[in-house]
Formats: structure tokens, sequence, C-alpha cells
């Protein structure tokens, strides 16, 4: 009876509002429902011949941007219409919970591993009331793509491990740091030699803006603003992927790189990634190396326009590969609402490669048929 009466709602709405055959990006997005989506900060998994989108589930006003349900999720066979499929992970109403409701949940990322046949989530957790001291990466797990989702753990990765290619000689300080005045040549160059790395080296490493990477080979990274925002760390992922190996490097020390997204193409791995500046958006950069623990090259800028100084006035999220079109990735990014989350937009384009850079170009109004002529 319930199953026949959504599938009625379902086939009046998409009557009454239309299918969607186009990406708008900038514009209200409405879901096989009629209703604006929401799910930002989002990431995108195929499976079984369905795109899932999953998101940070936003509301109203002030405070809109703490998590007061968790994470939602969305189903799609085309990427243009979706549908809701409500809330995979919710927050609980445990004060004790780390994931207690008004907690800070930010950038979730599902990926699937084979091995144990689960759906993983991992996402950005700040604790409740403690603004983003905690700088955490948690995980869930779920047998569906639908969920319900388990919150299982989180972290501050890599307690006590270095990095894979770090100097033994910066192992310990050289002066004392301490007094060391933010943002002078000093402190930057102590930063880019580890200052921070050491400061929580028995702590763990600080996890905020991330992304999840799945390899040709199954293996798995988590890619994370660390050292207070400043170096990118990339952190293997165990073969269950709901822990560290402790192997981890990091990218672009003193660099200051957020919201990372990360693709492969020809064996050349390229991430995105933002500069800093909280809800405002900034330039984007672009990254190429050969092997995921680096060198990464730093390629500039990837937005050509108007506009492209600022992202077009979004900030990356993700980027994923288009089922049976050979080398069609598309750039998700939001643009963020801070004075109402929950209209917040998604600003979808087209990734072009050109001589080993990718290349990002507005569009008012595109989709995957007008791109191939
Ligand atoms: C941004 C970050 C967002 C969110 C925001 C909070 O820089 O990319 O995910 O954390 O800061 O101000």
């Amino acid at each position: 009876m319930k199953l026949k009466y959504s599938i009625v709602i379902g086939f009046v709405c998409s009557f009454v509002f239309g299918q969607n055959k186009h990406f708008a990006p900038g514009k209200e997005w409405k879901d096989t429902n009629g209703v604006h989506i929401n799910a930002h900060g989002g990431g995108i998994l195929f499976a079984d011949g369905t795109y899932y989108w999953y998101g940070e589930f936003k509301t109203e006003g002030k405070g809109g941007n703490t998590a007061l349900k968790g994470v939602s999720c969305y189903a799609s066979k085309d990427l243009y219409n979706w549908k809701n499929e409500g809330i995979v992970l919710k927050v609980e109403e445990d004060r004790d919970s780390e994931i207690t409701k008004g907690c800070i949940i930010e950038r979730p990322k599902v990926v699937f591993n084979k091995k144990m046949g689960k759906y993983v989530m991992w996402f950005h957790l700040e604790l409740k009331g403690c603004g983003y001291d905690a700088a955490k990466a948690a995980v869930a797990i779920s047998d569906t793509p639908k969920g319900p989702f388990e919150f299982k753990k989180s972290y501050r990765p890599n307690k006590a491990t270095w990095p894979i290619d770090f100097k033994d000689k910066f192992k310990n300080a050289s002066i004392d740091e301490q007094t060391l005045k933010s943002w002078t040549p000093e402190w930057l160059k102590a930063v880019k030699n580890g200052m921070l790395v050491r400061k929580d080296f028995h702590k763990g490493q600080m996890s905020r803006d991330m992304t999840i990477y799945v390899d040709d080979d199954s293996k798995a990274y988590l890619i994370h603003s660390s050292e207070n925002n400043l170096t990118l760390h990339i952190s293997e992922l165990t073969d269950d992927y709901l822990d560290f190996t402790e192997k981890w490097t990091r990218v672009e020390p003193a660099g200051h790189n957020e919201a990372p997204a990360v693709f492969k193409k020809d064996g050349i791995y390229y991430m995105i990634t933002s500069g800093c500046t909280g809800w405002d958006p900034n330039e984007a950069r672009s990254f190429k190396s050969k092997s995921i623990w680096g060198p990464w090259e730093a390629l500039g800028n990837p937005c050509v326009g108007k506009d492209a100084d600022l992202t077009f006035h979004s900030q990356s999220t993700y980027i994923f590969s288009v089922q049976g079109k050979k080398d069609q990735f598309i750039f998700m990014a939001d643009r963020w609402n801070p004075k109402n989350p929950i209209d917040g937009t998604y600003i979808w384009l087209p990734i072009k490669i050109t001589e080993e850079k990718p290349i990002l170009k507005w569009f008012d109004k595109w989709n995957l048929e007008t791109l191939a002529n």
C-alpha cells in the first residue's frame, strides 16, 4: 500500500514538475518531488546502475550549517533527476554521542568496499559546541547504498607516525617554535618543515575538509586538510576502509588548501582544491601527479573566463566520472549560502583535460549530449 502510494506521488510529481534535461549550475535544483536538493558538500557513488548523491542536510537560518538531521541521500539514473532517499546517517539524540544533534558533519563521501561487501561513509566531524577544534575524520557503514549507515568511529589520523618521506632532521624542532609570529617567513618555513605535524604527533593529525579516493587497485585514501588547514595530507586506509594503515604523506606544505577533489585519467592523478576563506569563494587550484604519493605538481587555477578567480562563486567538493562516457568527468562544487544554508546551490561543470591540465569553463545550462556535439 505504502509503496503504491509513493509510486503514484512520484508519477504525479514528475508530471507536474517535469523532468530535468539539463544541468543548470547555480540555479535551484528540484528533486522529483519538486523540492530544492539538500545535499551540500556532497559526493557521488555509482552502484548497480544508479547514482547516489550524499551530502550535508542543511536547515534554515542561523545554525543551519550544523547537523540537525544528518546526511541526506538522493538517487538518480540520469544525473539530472534525483529522488530523495531521506537521511541515511542520522544524528543521535544521545548527548554523549559524538554525532549528537547539533554537531558538525561535513563533506560526506561514500565508497563501496568490495572485500566486506559494505558501503563506507567518511565525513568531517566536529563535536557539538566545540567549533572546528576537534578536526576529526569519522566513518560509518551500511549494507546498502540507501542506508541506514551506522556510525563506527572518529579519528585524528596517523597518531605517532611520521609521513613516509619526512626527513629525520625534522623529527625534532631545531628552534623555539612557540615564539614565532604567525605568517612571518620564519613561521611559514617552520610549518613547511613540519612544526604542526610535530605538534599533533601524539594526538593524531587534524582532519577537516576531506574526500575519499578509491584507486584502480581498490586501495582507498583519505585526502584531508590538516595542520590547521595549512597542509593537505593523503592517508591510506586499511583494506576494510575503516581505519588507517598509517602510511601517509603531505601535499603542498603551508599551501593552505581545502575542499580537495581527486580523479585519475590515463594514469595521471589530478586534484582540484580551494584556498581557505570559509564560506566565501576563492580561486581554485589544480595539481597533477604520477603517483598518489606525489610529487604533486601545481598547475594553477583550472577555471577560465568570467568569475574564474572565484571558481564561479563556488568551492569544490567532488569529481566523478560519468558511466559509459569515456573520460567524462564532472566537477561538483557548492555555492554556499551561510545566511540561509538550505538555499545553497550546486555548480556542476564538465572537466576538460588539455595537455595534462584540467580546465573548467562555465555553462549556464548543459547536458552530456550537448557536450558531445
Ligand atoms: C570552508 C569549508 C567548509 C566549511 C566552512 C566553515 O572553508 O570548505 O566545508 O568547513 O569552511 O566555515
